[in-house]
């Protein structure tokens, strides 16, 4: 019932929020694990996954074995941890999910429900992240609203209504503090993508750093949003500190910048001169598969997000996987570019 919602945890020394992680080694939750351990302390944070933790996250704090389709397993974690903060990133993304749609609805569904039930009996805030898949091909593709038409073809998509939907039900009748935000393509120097549609985004940087040539599923003029892992992360944190009587939805878009295959190849072009960019037909799965802009862009306003923000990331994604990837010279003459304000 809406009257008894709780509020949203604030940040002060005496309040601050009891965190469980789930999929806390992928990609957006081994780097978000870190920045609330800073923002809440160490101990406030349990990252859990069903793999083995690198060795670094490892000693960011605690980390336990939770999968998320293991009922008690997961209810343990949250009693003995006494948490009251779930950030449910456990979930087989696009092109995973399509290839094994069974493991992606147990893993999206029942590891989702699982969650809620708890969530309903122990008073826990959710936020779990939807995402640009979870709409179709008859959504409105320019100026998406955050109520709209969501027919998706994907299994992935069909998952994510459901959990929207779900965590609605949740809120409405149980109280729980559902929340959402339906994720672009995210975009990280640090930490590999999960396989999703967009991670040809990522992939790029790695081919072009590494052999200088890329060949991208995707067509070379499909428009996809994406946005820069500090930015959703950031967004994300906004999100959840936001006390509860402010928000008047559950699930919200989030938006970042849009580009192409192409536009992208042309700007790391900018500072890997020599990449050479081919494109392949898009395989059957992405024929149908919807490509959608949560934002509306007029030709010259593409132009002017273009220079300095798809520069800057461009640039930094660049530095970051060329220092990574031990390409010292590379990373030497990026580091240079950017202290010289040329990005
Ligand atoms: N990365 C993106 O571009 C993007 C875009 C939109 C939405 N999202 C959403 O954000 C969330 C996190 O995405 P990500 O990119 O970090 O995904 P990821 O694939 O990188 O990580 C998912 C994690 O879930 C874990 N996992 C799988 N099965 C599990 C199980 N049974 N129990 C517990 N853990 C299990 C995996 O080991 C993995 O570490 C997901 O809900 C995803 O749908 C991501």
């Amino acid at each position: 019932m809406a009257s008894v919602l709780r509020r949203s945890m604030v940040t002060s020394s005496t309040t601050k929020p009891r965190v469980l992680i789930t999929g806390a080694l992928g990609q957006l939750g081994s780097t978000l694990g870190r920045l609330l351990r800073q923002r809440y302390g160490s101990d406030n944070v349990v990252s859990a996954d069903v793999r083995v933790p690198p060795a670094e996250i490892a000693a960011q704090g605690p980390f336990v074995y939770v999968d998320v389709l293991n009922y008690d397993q997961l209810a343990k974690v949250v009693v003995e941890n006494r948490i009251n903060w779930v950030v449910h990133f456990s979930a087989l993304l696009s092109a995973v999910g399509e290839k094994n749609p069974k493991l992606a609805l147990d893993v999206n569904i029942t590891g989702f429900q699982n969650v809620m039930d708890l969530a309903s009996k122990h008073k826990l805030t959710v936020f779990c992240p939807s995402t640009i898949g979870a709409f179709g091909p008859t959504t409105p593709r320019v100026n998406t609203p955050d109520i709209t038409i969501m027919r998706p073809t994907t299994i992935y998509g069909i998952t994510k209504v459901h959990a929207e939907l779900l965590g609605e039900w949740y809120h409405r009748n149980h109280g729980v503090d559902f929340r959402s935000l339906r994720y672009p393509g995210i975009i990280s120097a640090e930490t590999p993508p999960g396989g999703g549609t967009t991670d040809y985004a990522v992939d790029i940087f790695h081919h072009a750093l590494k052999t200088g040539s890329y060949t991208s599923f995707l067509g070379p003029n499909t428009r996809l949003p994406m946005m820069y892992i500090p930015d959703c992360l950031e967004g994300t944190i906004q999100f959840l500190e936001t006390p509860r009587e402010h928000l008047k939805m559950c699930t919200y878009n989030m938006s970042g910048i849009d580009f192409t295959p192409t536009e992208l190849a042309d700007s790391i072009r900018k500072f890997i001169p020599n990449l050479v960019k081919k494109t392949s037909p898009p395989p059957p799965l992405l024929h149908n598969s919807v490509i959608l802009t949560t934002r509306t862009h007029t030709e010259s306003r593409l132009q002017a997000r273009l220079s300095p923000g798809h520069r800057r990331l461009v640039a930094a994604v660049a530095r970051r996987l060329a220092r990574a990837q031990g390409l010292g010279l590379v990373a030497q003459v990026l580091d240079r570019r950017h202290e010289q304000g040329h990005d």
